[in-house]
């Protein structure tokens, strides 16, 4: 407990702000992520299209839970004017301002957090859909080139090697910016994507109002239907 300006004890309360669906989402990505970097790396291709796939689902969920799921995954939430964007990343350089940013703009995804999100989400949705297509002639054949011809094919693996070094790119600025946020606003946004949870003073406009959670039977349902869509393209597309 901390002593506030005028000597009243300020007491904090903890407030839920990511639901454990959109953390296992995102770790789960995370490994799938780096599990696709290595199997392309050492030439294990079925591990690749099977790992490429798992991506899709998730990324299925994860679009059908910004739609219909908790409030600080709803990309209706947290997409918020370029402009917006611009002003919460220039607080980066000249910190937070006392007042006039409201607590709401950075509970879940910050203004500039959330065009990050969807850059995220279609790069690697781009990843996954060339992958479908290419054909690198060797080692790897993804289960629609014939559907294109070879000549398209072969255009569709450039780009999906390009689009992974535009990936790494992506995930060198994401961790860059959440380092930036710890150094320069002394905010652990690593921490509420682990537990769920941040520490806000009682009185505050977020603890008054925590998000609202979406049912977990929604988010079960969503990523059984997610996984099925998956599922069915891997069938579909001849594997095993
Ligand atoms: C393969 C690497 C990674 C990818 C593709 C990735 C992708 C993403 C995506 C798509 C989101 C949005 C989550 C959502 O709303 O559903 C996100 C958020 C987040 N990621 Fe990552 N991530 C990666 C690695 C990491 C790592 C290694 C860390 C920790 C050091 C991390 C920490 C976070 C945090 C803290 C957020 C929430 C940011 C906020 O509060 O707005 N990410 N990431």
């Amino acid at each position: 407990m901390l002593a506030s300006r005028d000597a009243e004890p300020l007491r904090w309360v903890r407030v839920k702000v990511w639901d454990g669906w959109v953390r296992l989402f995102h770790w789960a990505l995370v490994a799938l992520v780096a599990f696709s970097w290595w199997t392309a790396q050492t030439g294990r291709t079925g591990w690749h299209m099977l790992s490429g796939h798992a991506i899709l689902a998730l990324l299925l969920w994860r679009i059908a839970w910004g739609l219909v799921g908790s409030e600080t995954a709803r990309f209706s939430r947290f997409l918020r004017s370029p402009r917006a964007a611009l002003r919460h990343l220039r607080t980066l350089w000249t910190g937070l301002p006392k007042t006039g940013m409201r607590e709401a703009e950075t509970l879940g995804h910050n203004p500039a957090g959330g065009w990050m999100v969807v850059a995220m989400l279609a790069l690697l949705l781009a990843q996954v859909a060339t992958g479908l297509f290419a054909d690198d002639e060797e080692l790897y054949r993804g289960p629609f080139a014939d559907w294109i011809g070879f000549e398209a094919s072969q255009r569709v693996t450039g780009w999906h090697q390009s689009l992974s070094d535009i990936l790494l790119a992506a995930i060198g600025v994401h961790l860059l910016a959440i380092a930036l946020y710890r150094l320069r606003l002394g905010r652990n946004l690593v921490g509420p994507m682990i537990t769920g949870t941040v520490l806000l003073p009682s009185g505050s406009h977020g603890a008054a109002q925590p998000p609202r959670m979406a049912p977990a039977a929604r988010a079960a349902a969503l990523l059984a239907a997610a996984a099925g869509l998956a599922g069915a393209l891997w069938r579909f597309g001849g594997q095993p």
